[in-house]
C-alpha cells in the first residue's frame, strides 16, 4: 500500500539504505530521558528500510515497525530478520492499525514531515499508554562544512527555490501546540558519515527533497556533484551530521 503519492519512496528504497545512520549518542540520550529499556515496547512509524528500528533493537527495546511503502518495508524486514523483538506493519503515521494504549514509546526517524502532523500525534495519543514518549528525529547534513556548502551553492544555483521544508524546522511549537505532551525536550548529536565516494554520489539519488524539487533538474544536479568529488580527486567523502531530536511525554 501507497498511503500518500506525494511521498512515494518506491524508486528511491534500494539507495535508501546507504543514509546515515543516527548518532548513537543521541539515541542513548533518548532512551536515558523517556526511561525506554530493555522490554519495552516501541511503534517506530515510517521505519523505512530500519535505519532507527535497527538501533532501537540493539538497545533491548522491541519494535513494531510501521511503514506504508512495499519497498521500503520488503527491505526493512530483510535487515530484520535475525531479529526475534520485530514485527513489521503496512500503515501510516496517521493510522498505524496499531492497538490503542499499547506503546512505551513512538518514534519518527525522517519521518514526522511526511504525515499530516496533528493526525499523527493524536494517533501517537491514541496507541501511546498512558505517560508514553513521543520522538521525531532527522539527520541533518552541517551546511557550514566548507564542502557541503559548496555542494549546497551548486544546488541551489541549479534550482535556486530549493527549501528543506519541515524536516528542518523546529518542532517545537507543533509538537506542544498539539496539547497533547508536556514540555518539549531536544536532544543532539554529531556523526562523522564516510562513505565510498560512488555510493555518496549515489546515496543523493535517493534524497526524497531533492529529487521531488529538483524534477528534471536532477541529473544535472547529480552531474554537478559527481564533479565535485572527481576535481578533489576523492575517493571516500566524510560528510558530517547533526541527530536531532525532539521528544515529549504525553499529558
Ligand atoms: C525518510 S524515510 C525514513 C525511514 C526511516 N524511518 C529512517 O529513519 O531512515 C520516510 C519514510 O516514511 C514513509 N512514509 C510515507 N508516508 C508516510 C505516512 N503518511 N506515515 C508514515 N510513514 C510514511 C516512507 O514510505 C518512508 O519509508
Amino acid at each position: 500500500m501507497v498511503a500518500n503519492m506525494k511521498w512515494d519512496y518506491t524508486a528511491l528504497a534500494p539507495s535508501y539504505v546507504m543514509r546515515p545512520d543516527y548518532a548513537p549518542d543521541a539515541i542513548d540520550a533518548l532512551c536515558a530521558l523517556t526511561g525506554a529499556r530493555p522490554g519495552h515496547l516501541v511503534c517506530d512509524v515510517g521505519a523505512g528500510v530500519g535505519h532507527l528500528t535497527l538501533p532501537l533493537l540493539d538497545r533491548g527495546l522491541m519494535v513494531d515497525a510501521v511503514e506504508p511503502n512495499d519497498a521500503m518495508r520488503e527491505i526493512g524486514l530483510r535487515r530484520t530478520a535475525d531479529r526475534t523483538r520485530v514485527a513489521w506493519f503496512d500503515g501510516t503515521g496517521e493510522a498505524t492499525g496499531r492497538p490503542a494504549g499499547r506503546y512505551d514509546l513512538v518514534t519518527f526517524g525522517s519521518s514526522f514531515n511526511v504525515t499530516d502532523r496533528s493526525l499523527a500525534m493524536l494517533e501517537t495519543a491514541r496507541i501511546g499508554k498512558p505517560g508514553a514518549w513521543f520522538a521525531c528525529m532527522w539527520n541533518h547534513r552541517d551546511l557550514d562544512d566548507p564542502f557541503q556548502a559548496e555542494v549546497e551553492a551548486m544546488i541551489h544555483a541549479l534550482v535556486p527555490d530549493y527549501d528543506y521544508g519541515t524536516r528542518r524546522e523546529d518542532q517545537t511549537a507543533v509538537i506542544e501546540g498539539s496539547g497533547l505532551f508536556g514540555a518539549v525536550e531536544r536532544i543532539e548529536g554529531r556523526i562523522l558519515h564516510t562513505v565510498p565516494a560512488v555510493d555518496w554520489i549515489r546515496a543523493w539519488e535517493s534524497h526524497a527533497t531533492l529529487q521531488r524539487q529538483a524534477g528534471d533538474r536532477l541529473p544535472a544536479v547529480l552531474a554537478g556533484i559527481a564533479g565535485f568529488v572527481a576535481a578533489r580527486g576523492l575517493t571516500s567523502v566524510v560528510v558530517p551530521y547533526t541527530t536531532r531530536i525532539w521528544t515529549a511525554q504525553l499529558r
